[in-house]
């Protein structure tokens, strides 16, 4: 075997954070041996959202993440829990009274019903969870995303939505998280929102940054200047879902005109070894590092970002073998002395 087999992902970084990926039911069956070997956290890709959850009005069918839950423990991974409160995956009905639009009033009790019965349910399962995921707007105009939750309860749906899991989660890290978090406008609509929340007291501990990044729109200067400046605000860090995407994020709904190229590996490359570098010289506030899927044969860049073409944006091929970027970022953490 070779001799960078012998140390796994997390236990190359046992002393900067925690190295993770997003599970499924489905990827803890393929996945398994990857998972078991080099993985010592986890979160749930779809299973803890609130339509998985909470299909209709209090009625809910916990058996995936229950699957997921137990698969964490017994290989003694921690878990995060991710995203109740988001614009997708949240049934209509939820948003509903009768025929009409719910009330505000309506809404927040719903949040709160929903939460109760998720913290009962995996009560001591879980450390960490994105409560509300993806509010901010990526366009001109508003700093909030529109959403059912904004336009039915206001902007304060985001504080409530905190304070309700707190209540409900008092020993749980709770985390916002959000995407294209090195974007320089983006970045400071979301440093923005986060530190309105800390002046108001919300119960926030910690940023998730989700670390979607692409060759194309995503630099290192950019990405080291976000872990800063949310390092600054005193909060705890995770990279919640990472991948590298060779393709720029205007590309999405274009098909590939052709292969990936050397070139465009070599800049996957750079940037998962120096968003992996980035985290360990901020090991004191980051404490997860986590891919949103174990291997390529799974990401859901193929599955729908932009169907039918290959991404290979993560850290295992779609073989299920260990990528050469992998075997660097390992001995690069083995070698890193800072
Ligand atoms: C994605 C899942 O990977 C898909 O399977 C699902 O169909 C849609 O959601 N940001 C997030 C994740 O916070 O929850 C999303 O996961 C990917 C983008």
């Amino acid at each position: 075997m070779d001799a960078r087999e012998m140390v796994s992902l997390s236990e190359a970084h046992k002393k900067f954070f925690q190295v993770g990926a997003c599970l499924s039911n489905e990827s803890i069956k393929r996945h398994d041996a990857i998972i078991k070997k080099h993985f010592n956290c986890a979160v749930a890709e779809n299973a803890m959202k609130w339509g998985p959850i909470e299909p209709k009005e209090g009625i809910f069918t916990f058996a995936e993440a229950d699957e997921i839950v137990k698969y964490s423990h017994d290989n003694q991974m921690a878990l995060r829990a991710h995203a109740p409160i988001w614009h997708m995956m949240v049934p209509d009905d939820v948003f509903m009274d009768g025929g009409k639009p719910a009330s505000r009033e309506h809404l927040i009790e719903r949040i709160d019903s929903h939460t109760k019965a998720f913290c009962e349910h995996f009560k001591g399962q879980f450390s960490s969870w994105d409560v509300v995921n993806e509010a901010i707007n990526d366009f001109p105009g508003e700093d909030l995303r529109q959403s059912k939750w904004l336009e039915l309860i206001g902007p304060d749906y985001i504080d409530i939505a905190y304070h309700i899991a707190r209540q409900y989660a008092p020993d749980v890290q709770l985390f916002y998280n959000d995407y294209n978090e090195f974007v320089p406008y983006k970045r400071e609509r979301m440093l923005k929102l986060v530190k309105g929340m800390l002046d108001r007291g919300v119960p926030l501990d910690g940023m998730g940054l989700q670390a979607h990044v692409n060759i194309v729109e995503c630099n290192l200067d950019e990405y080291e200047r976000t872990v800063e400046a949310f390092a600054a605000l005193g909060l705890r860090i995770h990279i919640t879902e990472m991948d590298v995407n060779p393709y720029s994020l205007r590309d999405r709904v274009f098909p590939p005109s052709s292969p990936i190229t050397e070139e465009m590996h070599q800049k996957q490359e750079q940037l998962y070894r120096g968003i992996f570098d980035i985290c360990r010289r901020y090991s004191d506030v980051v404490d997860a590092v986590l891919t949103w899927g174990v291997a390529d044969d799974m990401t859901w860049l193929d599955r729908e970002f932009c169907a039918g073409r290959e991404h290979q944006p993560l850290l295992f091929d779609q073989n299920n073998n260990i990528k050469k970027w992998t075997e660097q970022i390992i001995e690069d953490a083995m070698r890193y002395n800072g």
